[in-house]
């Protein structure tokens, strides 16, 4: 009898256990979550998950691949003949601190991560923005920017036409981009908050305190548009900008800036590699005003060539700096005696 109530009272138990899940912890949550718990609305920019065809993965194979699965089955065409979202864009974070874009910070950071160093902004947490194409790519673009500030869909479909230089995607297309992109939403944990302001938040969460202060103390905590100011070369090509290079860091920028489209001819004609000829050429180029100058190149970019509608972006100031500008010249410089 005894034996018989004490195993009942473990099947019970093991019951309780097998079904009991813990409520999802605030810090396992995502910040998106959290504004929308606290009465933020993110809903228009969801994905359409009803139109056929439209999947986590999909976008992924789009964004990495250039092409994916069709609804019906069978696979869809290149959307670019050129380039796939990742040679310009990451898809993980890439900033150690989310409140600022400092380009130093981010090389440092990418590259103990084996991430490139891209002209593009990091497409984890573009769900989080809610303006694209700031500052100065209103001078490259002009009014293509309108529909693309303010709209995520707007700012997708600009760059697949415009920076990718490829065909517009098609509605199923551009959702799964979408979809792939809420897989990489900024979480909680990405912040960096403190346990205090933690315990504000979570206390306004369970219906005590202001939703406003929790709100404002989580937006204060990442970038709500990443900046862009376009950036001249310098003046005096062969003075150079005046800052003393370091050649370490200058080698980062080139492994992983440069090569990443440029090694093997990857995403461009022109081929580069780390050999003493290669930087012999590009040290030669640098103080003249061709477009085989890294000035010029890094800060005006590389227009397409008629026939060819391939071409290089331009890095703004926030993408790289006038610093790391003057150690990749240092790096080839040294790696050309
Ligand atoms: C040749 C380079 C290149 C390719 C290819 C490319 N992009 Fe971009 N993209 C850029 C640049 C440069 C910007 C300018 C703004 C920024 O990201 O800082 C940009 C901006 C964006 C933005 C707005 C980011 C922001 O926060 O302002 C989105 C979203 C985006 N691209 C998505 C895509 C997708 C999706 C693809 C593939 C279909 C793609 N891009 C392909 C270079 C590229
Ligand atoms: C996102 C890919 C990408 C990155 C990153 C990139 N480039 Fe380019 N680059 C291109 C493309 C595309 C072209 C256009 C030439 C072509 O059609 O192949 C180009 C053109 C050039 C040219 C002129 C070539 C010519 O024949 O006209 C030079 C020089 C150059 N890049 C140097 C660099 C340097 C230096 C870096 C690193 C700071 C760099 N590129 C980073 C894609 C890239």
């Amino acid at each position: 009898m005894i034996y018989k109530v004490a195993s009942a009272c473990i099947g019970i138990i093991l019951i309780m256990a097998w079904t009991y899940k813990p409520a999802e912890s605030f810090s396992d949550k995502s910040v998106i979550a959290v504004l929308e718990e606290l009465g933020e609305d993110y809903s228009a920019k969801r994905p359409d998950m009803s139109i056929p065809g439209v999947s986590v993965e999909v976008g992924r194979s789009i964004i990495e691949d250039g092409f994916s699965t069709k609804p019906g089955g069978g696979t869809t065409g290149q959307q670019s003949k050129h380039f796939v979202c990742t040679s310009c864009h990451n898809t993980e974070r890439e900033d150690p601190d989310l409140t600022v874009s400092d380009p130093e910070a981010r090389l440092n950071y990418t590259s103990d991560r084996d991430l490139p160093f891209l002209q593009g902004t990091t497409l984890y947490g573009a769900v989080n923005r809610n303006s694209y194409y700031n500052g100065d790519y209103y001078k490259k673009y002009g009014e293509l920017v309108d529909v693309a500030r303010n709209d995520i869909r707007g700012a997708i479909q600009l760059c697949a036409v415009e920076c990718a230089q490829g065909r517009k995607l098609k509605d199923w297309e551009l959702e799964s981009i979408l979809a792939f992109m809420w897989s990489k939403e900024l979480q909680i944990e990405d912040l960096g908050l403190m346990s205090a302001e933690k315990a504000i938040i979570e206390n306004v969460m369970a219906g005590t305190g202001s939703k406003d202060v929790a709100i404002q103390m989580i937006n204060e905590k990442y970038l709500h548009g990443s900046p862009a100011t376009f950036n001249l070369p310098p003046a005096d090509r062969k003075v150079g900008t005046g800052l003393e290079g370091d050649p370490k860091a200058g080698m980062l920028v080139y492994k992983n800036s440069c090569l990443h489209c440029h090694e093997g001819g990857k995403y461009s004609f022109f081929q580069m590699d780390d050999h003493a000829i290669t930087h012999k050429y590009l040290n030669r180029k640098a103080d003249g005003y061709s477009r085989h100058s890294i000035y010029q190149v890094i800060r005006w970019g590389v227009p397409t060539k008629s026939g060819k509608r391939s071409y290089m972006p331009q890095y703004t100031s926030e993408r790289m700096s006038d610093q790391q500008l003057t150690d990749l010249r240092a790096y080839i410089s040294d790696r050309s005696d």
